[in-house]
């Protein structure tokens, strides 16, 4: 049962939401979350919590699984509950047809969370597609026909292995293993895993009693075509077979030059057996993927390699699990894993670290051992991040696939996929380096790393990078009165032709920026009595709470300068 509880700590009164669990006979007290220091505030927290938990244990087929939530006192201490709270109170994100009780593993994105995601997707294009000249973006069909998955061997190999309870709830048994044996399992064998499920007495999440194994199950959404046809074609479950059926196609129009990349940001549809953790495990959600194709004869080269080859990637090795991660060179690395392959992985690494300023701790590749990996890899790394309450999680990876794709593709469609290397004359199929990303679960990270509780303002700040913000300015005329708000109107016509800004002009100046600083509006510009003298405003930055005044005429240039990070706010 769970009950809000009072304390005092420093003179200052502070509410927690807790709950009471009966484990091993004895009862326990957990925190859920933090509440805040208004009693109002924290049961009208408390409600919405509750309200979500009761959601999803009604309609997701597990209740959320979370480690002890903590209350929030630090910026990366958000539980996935306190999360879904905060998106669908600020409109960043809600269960998908929530007014007639949601649908487990559909969400959808509201104008907030919408901004913000295309603000990422845009970042991610910018940078993949600058990578090279001969990287494109293209968009494919969400349905293709059953042959692309024969010949991908989709529709043989993807599949969760599920276990099932007395009662009928099917879960994955390699998550639930996972739980019992505190490790990463995958590729078992059915012997293995009914052996796993034996050892360990496994009982259903759900209900608790015992549970059987019952193997793979596709993972594939069949969809009929047409009316009283028999034509199943199927929801694509990556959006990398997009690029693969249509590569001869663009290699003929980029003048058949390799290496070709082709990216493509669109939807993936996965029948998943255990949706989870708000975004992070959905059956609709959005991929931004990167093939590039290239001459298998020069995978031991890159042309760019030198400028990354002394650059450290943050590894932990499939040989190395137990000392933990390892720092290693790109050329080190490059002695047992091609060259080709690695100067991508620090690319990707760069994206992170440079471009989204994740911290360093925070980031990790994984390297996927034989029975890990996926079936069409080679080689494969994960790319981690470290969220709290979570762990490790997967935001994506850097995939060798080798021919796999291609040459399926070219043995079911029965047309020719080999192209002709010029210098060498020689004919062969393309081999592929994938990039891939989950752009909801970099969403979900951005936000749980930018969610920051500061004590001083007691009000939450989402210290998201500028570039990302949803809204990148809030004008605040300070006075109700025609004069300022002309101004204000002026203001907004001006910025609003380039970024997504807002005009805020109800409560005081406090409240106004307290909402703006929760959303991520990384400036405040206020107008006040002096701008009508004077034709200037002051900018206050979100983070430092800093303010400095700048003539209106010069305002647009600086906070286009601002948000690209190539001025300081303090060298204004
Ligand atoms: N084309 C390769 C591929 O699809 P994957 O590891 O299956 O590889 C890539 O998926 C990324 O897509 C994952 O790293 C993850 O970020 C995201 N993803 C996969 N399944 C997802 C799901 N059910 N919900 C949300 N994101 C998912």
């Amino acid at each position: 049962m769970a009950f809000i509880v009072k304390k005092k700590i420093g003179g200052n009164e502070y509410y927690y939401l807790n709950e009471n669990k009966r484990v091993d006979g004895k009862v326990k007290t957990k925190t859920i979350a933090y509440l805040g220091k208004d009693k109002k505030e924290a049961e009208k927290k408390a409600k919405d919590i509750l309200e979500n938990r009761k959601q999803s244990d009604q309609k997701s087929p597990k209740p959320l699984d979370l480690k002890e939530a903590k209350p929030v006192l630090k910026s990366t201490e958000i539980s996935i509950e306190e999360l879904a709270v905060f998106c669908k109170r600020k409109g960043f994100v809600y269960q998908s047809g929530e007014i007639y009780g949601g649908l487990a593993g559909f969400y959808d994105y509201g104008s907030l969370g919408h901004q913000l995601k295309k603000n990422f997707e845009n970042v991610w294009r910018k940078y993949f597609l600058g990578l090279n000249s001969n990287f494109f973006e293209i968009e494919t069909s969400e349905i293709m026909s059953s042959n692309v998955f024969v010949a991908s061997e989709h529709l043989k190999n993807f599949n969760d292995i599920a276990a099932k309870c007395k009662k009928g709830h099917i879960e994955r048994v390699d998550l639930l293993m996972e739980r019992y044996t505190h490790k990463k399992m995958d590729g078992l064998s059915d012997d293995e895993w009914l052996n796993l499920i034996k050892e360990n007495k496994a009982v259903c999440s759900t209900c608790k009693s015992p549970i059987e194994y019952v193997g793979p199950i596709n993972m594939m959404f069949p969809i009929q075509l047409g009316v009283g046809t028999a034509t199943t074609a199927y929801l694509r479950p990556e959006t990398a077979q997009g690029p693969y059926v249509n590569f001869k196609a663009e290699f003929e129009v980029a003048r058949n030059k390799l290496p070709l990349g082709l990216a493509l940001i669109g939807r993936a549809y996965r029948n998943e057996l255990s949706p989870r953790n708000l975004l992070l495990r959905q059956r609709a959600f959005t991929q931004a993927e990167l093939q590039i194709f290239f001459n298998p004869a020069k995978i031991e080269e890159h042309e760019d390699f030198e400028d990354v080859k002394d650059y450290e990637l943050i590894v932990m090795q499939s040989n190395s699990r137990d000392d933990g991660v390892i720092k290693t060179s790109c050329n080190e690395l490059a002695k047992r894993i091609p060259k080709f392959y690695v100067y991508y992985m620090a690319r990707v690494q760069q994206f992170y670290l440079d471009v989204l300023k994740l911290e360093e701790e925070k980031f990790r590749f994984f390297e996927l051992n034989d029975k890990e990996k996926a079936f069409y890899n080679k080689y494969h790394f994960d790319i981690e991040v470290d969220l709290p309450n979570l762990g490790w999680t997967e935001l994506g990876g850097v995939h060798y696939r080798t021919d796999h794709d291609l040459k399926g593709h070219q043995e079911i469609s029965k047309q020719n996929l080999s192209v002709m290397d010029e210098e060498t004359k020689e004919r062969f199929i393309p081999h592929v380096v994938e990039l891939s990303f989950g752009v909801d679960r970099n969403f979900q990270t951005l936000l749980t790393f930018a969610y920051f509780y500061d004590k001083e303002r007691d009000n939450i700040v989402l210290r998201l990078n500028p570039k990302l913000s949803p809204v990148k300015a809030a004008i605040l005329p300070i006075v109700k009165k025609d004069e300022f708000e002309k101004i204000s109107r002026n203001i907004f016509d001006t910025l609003n032709k380039e970024w997504k800004v807002v005009q805020d002009k109800s409560g005081s100046i406090g409240r106004r920026y307290a909402r703006n600083d929760e959303v991520g509006t990384p400036f405040c510009i206020t107008i006040d009595g002096e701008s009508l003298k004077k034709k200037d405003v002051t900018i206050r930055d979100r983070d430092t709470k800093k303010q400095t005044r700048v003539k209106i005429s010069l305002l647009k240039d600086i906070l286009r300068k601002l948000i690209e990070e190539t001025l300081d706010f303090d060298e204004i």
